[in-house]
């Protein structure tokens, strides 16, 4: 159904994506404790505001990330060895892929892993039209779950998942181990690469997550305006407001939208009441020391062989080997 709304056209949407969207939203507001999956942060919008906190001069990850790849990169290169195929896991644009192809030693083939099949058709031809030799076999698929790997696939290649980024802090060590069984698999019991954020004093994190420029506030508010605008809902904006807090016990900074006041908020015809004060809980980023993300790693399989960092030991970017 279309209703004209002024001059703007509602679309009143019963999609499947849009259903499981309602069902995740309704799920996490009747809980005890609110909470939104931190997925349905990237929409459109949500992918510019994060683009823009990666250049927000207080989040650090970022730009650490790559500076680590780009002074050790011959001696990754070195360690990974000739003829690798490299998976990569949540590819989305690829924006840091050529920073590994690039010092490789004839890779063997460039296996981009997305769920977004625009990011991933787009972003396989322009890594394709820079690296012309390289054999590229996306495969749009959620990474969260075992996938099956392009039948033309060489066997025999050793195996090597990439995973930059320091996403593997937005699971719980629960799903994180689970998702590095999965790499293992997927792997053969290769090896992977992966971007993993350190624990650090907790004013920087907690800044990083709350940057000055307000744009990772504006971020986890837009969460709110895509409900409102894909499900019908009414959250006045506002009335919430931006938390980040590191949670000490759990290693991990957690981001919260605080309800202000008092109040009830309708989403297609469901009301969910707020107390004054009451947070929705919208995504955890877990800060691992060296020595606990070794003991994670090794639940899975896996034995760390090499670690880079930058001089504050801010970040950390870490080779890991089957451990058998
Ligand atoms: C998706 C892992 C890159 O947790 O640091 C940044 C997401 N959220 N600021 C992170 C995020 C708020 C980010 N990563």
């Amino acid at each position: 159904m279309v209703k004209n709304n002024g001059n703007q056209l509602e679309l009143t949407d019963f999609s499947v994506e849009t259903e499981v969207f309602r069902r995740d939203v309704i799920a996490g507001l009747s809980a005890d404790r609110k909470t939104l999956p931190s997925k349905y942060l990237y929409d459109k919008r949500g992918s510019e505001l994060f683009d823009a906190i990666c250049e927000a001069k207080d989040y650090y990850p970022t730009r650490t990330e790559v500076g680590i790849m780009r002074r050790n990169a011959a001696e990754m290169a070195d360690a990974i060895g000739a003829g690798a195929v490299v998976i990569e896991y949540g590819s989305g644009s690829s924006m840091k892929t050529p920073l590994l192809l690039e010092p490789l030693e004839k890779p063997a083939a460039y296996v981009p892993v997305d769920i977004s099949r625009e990011h991933l058709v787009e972003a396989a031809e322009r890594i394709s039209a820079r690296f012309q030799d390289l054999p590229i076999m996306p495969v749009c698929a959620d990474f969260t779950r075992p996938f099956e790997l392009p039948e033309a696939l060489d066997s025999d290649a050793p195996r090597m998942a990439y995973f930059p980024g320091s996403t593997i802090g937005n699971f719980t060590p629960t799903q994180a181990r689970s998702l590095l069984q999965n790499m293992y698999d997927e792997t053969n019991g290769g090896s992977a690469l992966l971007g993993v954020d350190l624990k650090k004093d907790v004013a920087v994190l907690e800044r990083a997550y709350d940057d000055s420029e307000g744009v990772t506030a504006e971020f986890n508010i837009n969460l709110l305006e895509h409900i409102n605008r894909e499900l019908n809902a009414d959250f006045d904006l506002e009335t919430f407001e931006h938390r980040a807090v590191f949670n000490e016990e759990l290693s991990r900074v957690e981001m919260h939208l605080v309800s202000r006041v008092r109040q009830v908020v309708t989403i297609g015809g469901t009301s969910f009441s707020f107390d004054a004060g009451e947070t929705i809980h919208t995504e955890n980023s877990h800060k691992y020391t060296p020595t606990s993300f070794a003991r994670l790693a090794a639940s899975a399989g896996w034995k760390v062989d090499r670690i880079w960092t930058d001089d504050r030991d801010y970040f950390s970017i870490q080779l890991l080997v089957a451990d058998r």
